[in-house]
Order: C-alpha cells, then sequence, then structure tokens
C-alpha cells in the first residue's frame, strides 16, 4: 500500500508518498481501506517543525488522525480516528473503539471531515454551554471548524455572526444562510458592534493572532471565550484584570483536545445530525494521496475553503 511521510520537518515538499506493507491489526484493532483522509491546518503547523510542544513527533511520520473507509474483511462502512497519524495512507489500523458505524445517509468524505471538525465543535458548545439566549460570533469562519460552528448555532444560539475575509468566501458563507462580517474592512469592530450592541456572549476564535485580539473588546459582559485557534500567530489571550472586571471566561486549547471515548461519542452525535440533515460539512477541495503536498500548500496559501481531504 502507499502511504505519505513526513521525511524531515520543513515545507510541502517534504511529505513523499512510499510503498509499505499492509499493517496488521492487533486484538481490538481493525483494517480499514481509506476512501477519504481529513486533512488539517494543524498538520501543515506540525510538519513545518512548528508546535512540538503539543505533538511530539518525530521525522519520518505518517500524518492524519481522520479517516472514513471500508473495514478489511467485512466490508462495513466506518469512520473513526486513528489516535496518533498514519490516515494519510491507502490502509490504516484503528481501534475497533474509536470506529463508528457510517449511516447510509454520510458519505465518506463528509465522514472524514466530521471527526474533527464536528467533535470540536460539539466539545466547545459543550463546554461554553452555548444555548438558545447566547449571540455567538465565530473568528475564522471559512475553516471546516468554523463552517460546522456556524451550522450548530442554528439549533443552539440565538444568533451568529461570521468573521471571515475574500470576496468568494464570504459569498459562500453568505449563500449558506449566515451574517458575514467582512474582517479586511476599515473599522470591520464597528460592524459587529452594530450587530451584536451588548457584544458576544460566546466567541468561538480559529484565528488568533492580531484579528483575535482585535475581537477580544466585542466579548460581552459575563461572555465565553474559546481560544483554540492559532493561525494567526499565536493563541488568543485575555488579561486577567479584564476577565475579573467583566466576569468572562476563556477557555484554550484543551477543551478541544477529547479523550477517545468522548470523541467516539461526539463522532457518532456528529453522524447522526449529519444523516438527519442538520450538519452538512463542507468539503471545499479533495486531492489524491499523492498530491498531498498540494494539499498542504493550499491551506497554507490561503485558497482552501472548508474542509480539505485526501482521497486514495
Ligand atoms: N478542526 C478541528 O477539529 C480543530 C481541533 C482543535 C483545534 N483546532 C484549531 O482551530 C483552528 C482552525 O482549525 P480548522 O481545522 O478549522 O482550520 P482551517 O479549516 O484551515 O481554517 C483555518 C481558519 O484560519 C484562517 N487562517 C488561515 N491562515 C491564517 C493566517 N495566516 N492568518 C489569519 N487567519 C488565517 C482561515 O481563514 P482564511 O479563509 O482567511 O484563510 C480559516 O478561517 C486551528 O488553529 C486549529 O488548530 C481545530
Amino acid at each position: 500500500m502507499r502511504q505519505v511521510s513526513v521525511r524531515e520537518f520543513g515545507p510541502p515538499s517534504v511529505l513523499e508518498v512510499v510503498d509499505a506493507p499492509d499493517p496488521t491489526p492487533g486484538p481490538g484493532e481493525v483494517l480499514v481501506d481509506v476512501k477519504a483522509a481529513h486533512v488539517l491546518w494543524v498538520e501543515t503547523a506540525v510538519r513545518r517543525g512548528d508546535g512540538r510542544d503539543w505533538f511530539p513527533l518525530r521525522a519520518p511520520y505518517v500524518p492524519g488522525t481522520g479517516v472514513a473507509g471500508l473495514e478489511v474483511g467485512t466490508g462495513r462502512r466506518v469512520v473513526g480516528h486513528t489516535g496518533l497519524g498514519g490516515g494519510y495512507a491507502d490502509r490504516v489500523v484503528v481501534d475497533a473503539d474509536r470506529l463508528v458505524a457510517l449511516p447510509d445517509e454520510v458519505g465518506f468524505g463528509a465522514a472524514a471531515a466530521l471527526v474533527h471538525d464536528a467533535t470540536t465543535a460539539q466539545a466547545l458548545f459543550e463546554v461554553l454551554q452555548v444555548d438558545r439566549q447566547d449571540h455567538v460570533l465565530v473568528i475564522g469562519a471559512s475553516g471546516g471548524l468554523g463552517l460546522v460552528s456556524l451550522q450548530l448555532t442554528r439549533r443552539r444560539a440565538r444568533s451568529v455572526v461570521a468573521l471571515a475575509r475574500d470576496g468568494r468566501k464570504i459569498a459562500r458563507i453568505e449563500a449558506l444562510g449566515f451574517d458575514v462580517v467582512d474582517t479586511e474592512a476599515p473599522d470591520w469592530p464597528s460592524a459587529v458592534r452594530e450587530r451584536l450592541p451588548d457584544g458576544a456572549d460566546v466567541v468561538l476564535d480559529n484565528v488568533g493572532g492580531a484579528l483575535g485580539a482585535q475581537a477580544v473588546p466585542l466579548l460581552a459582559y459575563g461572555g465565553r471565550w474559546a481560544a483554540h485557534g492559532r493561525p494567526g500567530g499565536s493563541f488568543s489571550s485575555i488579561d486577567e484584570e479584564q476577565l475579573t472586571a467583566r466576569g468572562q471566561r476563556v477557555v484554550g486549547l484543551s477543551a478541544a483536545q477529547l479523550p477517545p471515548e468522548r470523541r467516539t461519542r461526539l463522532i457518532a452525535e456528529g453522524l447522526a445530525m449529519a444523516a438527519r440533515g442538520e450538519l452538512t460539512p463542507v468539503v471545499g477541495q479533495t486531492f489524491p494521496l499523492e498530491k498531498a503536498a498540494d494539499a498542504h500548500a493550499a491551506i497554507e496559501q490561503r485558497t482552501v475553503f472548508g474542509a480539505t481531504l485526501l482521497v486514495p
């Protein structure tokens, strides 16, 4: 079988397709014939050698943790989380208790994207106790997680404002029925204030950096902020004085790092929502396995929209 290996930390060109023997499942494991593997922004960061504090990987390694495909032997359609990596491959071994059977209504691509985006979005909504009273602000609404989070607000929040840039991406988010503020417009925070005069009760920050910092004053008194996003260069932070004075709360990346049991439960719930038509992961682009370097480059060049997949 083929798999994509990170030869050494560096630019996308360090991703290379190598031949390897089929992995052999041990007790409690299942061999999956991969039909779609999710490609995450964070996997591009790790490949660059960034984030080694959180991901103690040594090259060479095979990235990819969200896969959907056929269980070898039974032909059952499944989706699951591989644990540490190995997903950018024709075949991968997955713990049986990290696999969920796919409902007929959900395709392999949507399922692979749900493994991360739907589980993280649900986990953040749970931790921040988002409810029908809350006005939500989503920073970085064009990404996979952003687009799923927007959709979850339809049933779980009072209103949502999406922050994005790039006319074509903004038009696509608006076509999904969401109100978008363009963060490249001068004084964009005023446009948010017009919509949310008392501020946002919940901010889901998929970006951090300068954009996240500009949004901090938009958090309402008593508001909750998820600072799990870092493509802008750093996680957002709010100083203690503001948190205390305004009764606000911040959760960090740990709110999105899920133990296997909880992740598997949330994958199943995400699939059920998708099967009922309540959640439609937006798969913006797919690449063949041998073009994994192009997939990483596209994410880094910010030409992508929604989820990115590799299709062996
Ligand atoms: N996906 C998950 O399940 C998950 C789990 C835990 C944590 N996270 C974190 O959440 C964040 C978003 O993840 P994702 O999977 O949704 O990624 P994604 O689909 O690649 O989306 C990335 C978002 O960040 C923006 N962005 C990209 N590069 C940027 C830059 N250089 N400066 C400013 N904004 C930039 C993109 O907006 P443009 O359209 O403007 O480029 C897009 O909205 C990441 O930090 C990720 O590590 C995600």
